[in-house]
């Protein structure tokens, strides 16, 4: 699909047909594209668990304030961003040339060490960046997606068994939309609210 399309396709889906399989295959292709997606010094945060068994989708959906998409789609993806990605720099960086090697592994290091904020926000920056890429690969393959940050961080961690160094990013619903229940785009700010030519305080685009 022409990306011109595919921005226009996409919709954050909350109704899904019910009894849709995604499967291994399909989700093997879907996150082949997924991890092409762009990430600070390629260091790759982000990390993915996919839920398809529906007792499991169930109790996600009790700390999801309700939400019925989480028990009616084929998968939920839990996005998560590494907050220790940077100590993989010397695998990541193994089959550079020394030259590249040796000056960007010690650099990350350097950079990514002991700095708490600075780990967290490039996880979720990076888990966010594969987050959408994963909606315009889904929607791309005929598979209709919904984005979600409404739900227990600390207790999804826990049921999904994260790790401590893992950061939820955020969730992404995946199925069939029950295209009738969609509802009209919502509205979005002009490009000539948005877009400043120069500086912040400069020209607006377009007006
Ligand atoms: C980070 C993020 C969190 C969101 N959380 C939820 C959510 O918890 N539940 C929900 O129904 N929609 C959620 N949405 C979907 C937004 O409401 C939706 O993207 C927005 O209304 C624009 O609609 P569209 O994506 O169909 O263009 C979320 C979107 C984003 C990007």
């Amino acid at each position: 699909m022409e990306f011109s399309d595919l921005a226009r396709a996409r919709r954050s889906v909350r109704v899904y047909a019910p009894d849709t399989r995604i499967d291994d295959a399909e989700l093997e292709a879907l996150f082949a594209e997924v991890v092409l997606s762009p990430s600070s010094f390629n260091l790759q945060h982000w990390q993915f668990v996919v839920v398809r068994d529906a007792a499991r989708k169930q109790a996600l959906r009790g700390l999801c304030y309700g939400q019925a998409q989480v028990e009616q789609c084929a998968a939920l993806v839990l996005v998560c961003g590494r907050l220790d990605a940077h100590e993989d720099a010397d695998r990541i960086y193994a089959a550079e040339p020394a030259a590249t090697r040796d000056k960007y592994v010690p650099m990350i290091k350097g950079v990514y060490h002991e700095r708490a904020g600075l780990q967290r926000e490039e996880a979720i920056r990076s888990g966010a960046l594969a987050a959408m890429s994963l909606m315009y690969a889904a929607r791309n393959r005929g598979w209709d997606s919904g984005p979600m940050i409404g739900f227990d961080a600390a207790k999804v961690a826990s049921l999904l068994a994260l790790a401590p160094t893992s950061v939820p990013v955020m969730m992404v619903t995946l199925g069939r939309a029950v295209t009738e229940a969609l509802l009209p785009r919502g509205y979005r700010r002009p490009v000539s609210e948005v877009v400043r030519l120069e500086t912040m305080d400069g020209p607006a685009l377009g007006a």
